[in-house]
């Protein structure tokens, strides 16, 4: 039995909706086919973007799309992206296949995006082989209200008033694919190039300094000590994978136990990651003003076989399911510092929400989780504490369960509980403090197998369902929660 003691007199933060977050990079068929389709398309679309996704992505609610990139965003010069399709010049995508970019999907056409789907934009600028001109120039194009060269050429390109643009990333990865650099000099060219990402009239800008990779201490440390004055939010990057080792990256769908387990050993590790950067930024900013910005993280498995290695392309089951429930537990737990995160990424690139081929769509074991989740966008945190009974495999240890819990506007309870056992019951005695509980109901995704998918000919394979055997007995939710299952409960 896991005893649990839920103190709805003990309030925490505000759970920020953006730690629901989500990042498209121009990778692969995320943006050209997976968003974009162009108005001729057979597909059915709505100016060019892709009906069925756009239904999809919006009842997620997902509150802030990052863009361009990712590494790409360091060789993306904006200007190729905006004015008649046909006269906007080509370029090699680098970073991903070597393919042709023709930047049909620019800067008019993401912000028509978001605004279609409901989502703020967070555009991520060109540090590693852009200008501070270049970059001061994007954010006048898009904000400026008066006349200027920049705000004349938007209308000119068909856009009277301005977008507001709230969140901005200064750079991505740039102690790798974004310049190679210390964090010394990242540091200085941060202050350089934030220095110019200008605030016009009423659009105040929330400035994002790329962050660290994984372990990377020295560089949340030399960033907080030398620019943490200038920034908004730091970033931190951490993916989900098999091994720490790159040249071990396992199959999205066939595994057996031992990858079960380390795949979500691996996601746990996003907790130790948040803690010591945390901790960090504390000693700088005790105040907590800067939000700690997970714009990347995910599982990263091996392609699927036969396609192009550059797309990134995987597949996803209920491990990836409970990895983002773990990870959306860790957030939430942390939301007096995480104030946003971005899943890498939305459609068919790493852990998607949503998989397209050509005209037919899939709605992945990931996006039930952000949809069963979505609950907890701007609810308080509650208190829980508990004893999690170990989940144990070749004399390895993980915790069997992950928890968060908020109370919403209207005062309803939301506990979200992941059992990553694979073959073990959770019977669970929450005991409810504060509140006197009228009745709780229990949605669940599970399944009989630990790589259950669903296909373009199995769409519905896993879905939300309804949680049977939830019962409360005086102040006590109680029931049992099946194997590799997550769970949330709302109690009213
Ligand atoms: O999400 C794929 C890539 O992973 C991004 O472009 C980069 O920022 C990270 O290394």
């Amino acid at each position: 039995m896991v005893k649990m003691i839920l103190n709805t007199d003990i309030k925490k933060g505000i759970i920020n909706k953006n730690i629901y977050g989500h990042f498209a990079e121009h990778l692969g068929r995320c943006i050209y086919e997976g968003i974009w389709v162009g108005e001729d398309s057979q597909i059915p679309n709505i100016k060019g973007f892709r009906t069925d996704v756009v239904e999809a992505l919006r009842k997620i609610k997902i509150p802030v799309l990052r863009w361009p990139g990712g590494c790409f965003a360091d060789e993306y010069h904006w200007m190729d992206g905006i004015g008649p399709k046909e006269k906007r010049p080509c370029m090699v995508n680098t970073h991903w296949g070597g393919v042709v970019e023709n930047n049909h999907f620019g800067t008019h056409e993401f912000l028509e995006f978001c605004q279609l789907i409901g989502a703020e934009p967070y555009i991520c600028g060109n540090v590693g082989s852009g200008t501070v001109q270049e970059m001061q120039q994007w954010v006048e194009y898009i904000t400026f209200d008066g006349k200027s060269p920049m705000a004349d050429l938007r209308r000119v390109n068909g856009k009277d008033e301005p977008w507001s643009l709230k969140y901005f990333g200064v750079g991505n990865e740039n102690w790798g694919c974004g310049g190679n650099m210390r964090a010394e000099y990242y540091a200085d060219q941060y202050k350089r190039y934030a220095t110019y990402v200008r605030n016009f009239g009423d659009n105040k800008i929330y400035k994002i300094a790329g962050g660290a990779s994984v372990d990377d201490y020295h560089w949340t440390e030399v960033l907080m000590r030398e620019a943490g004055k200038q920034m908004d939010g730091l970033s931190l990057h951490y993916y989900t994978r098999i091994s720490k080792d790159w040249s071990k990256q396992g199959s999205a769908t066939e595994f057996k136990e031992n990858e079960w387990f380390s795949v979500l050993q691996n996601a746990f590790y996003m907790e130790e990651l948040v803690n010591r950067h945390a901790t960090i930024m504390d000693k700088y900013d005790p105040e907590k003003k800067v939000g700690l910005i997970v714009d990347e993280w995910g599982t990263w498995f091996a392609v699927e076989p036969g396609t192009n290695p550059g797309f990134l392309y995987q597949q996803n089951t209920l491990r990836d399911a409970i990895v983002a429930a773990v990870h959306f537990n860790i957030f939430n737990n942390h939301c007096d510092r995480v104030q946003m995160a971005n899943i890498a990424q939305m459609i068919n690139v790493l852990q998607a929400v949503i998989l397209t081929e050509g005209q037919k769509m899939l709605l992945t074991p990931t996006y039930h989780i952000f949809d069963m989740y979505k609950v907890h966008h701007g609810a308080r945190l509650l208190s829980m504490e508990f004893e999690s009974p170990d989940y144990a495999l070749g004399g390895d240890k993980i915790s069997q369960i992950s928890v968060s819990s908020s109370q919403d506007k209207e005062g309803k309870i939301h506990i979200s509980i992941c059992n990553l056992s694979p073959w073990q019951d959770a019977d669970i005695d929450i005991d409810i403090r504060g509140f006197a509980p009228r009745y709780a109901t229990g949605s669940i995704i599970t399944s009989h197998e630990i790589n259950a998918k669903n296909t373009f000919d199995a769409p519905n394979n896993l879905v939300i369902k309804c949680l049977e055997g939830i019962g409360l007995v005086n102040n006590h939710v109680v029931g049992k929660l099946p194997p590799k299952s997550v769970v949330m409960l709302e109690i009213v």
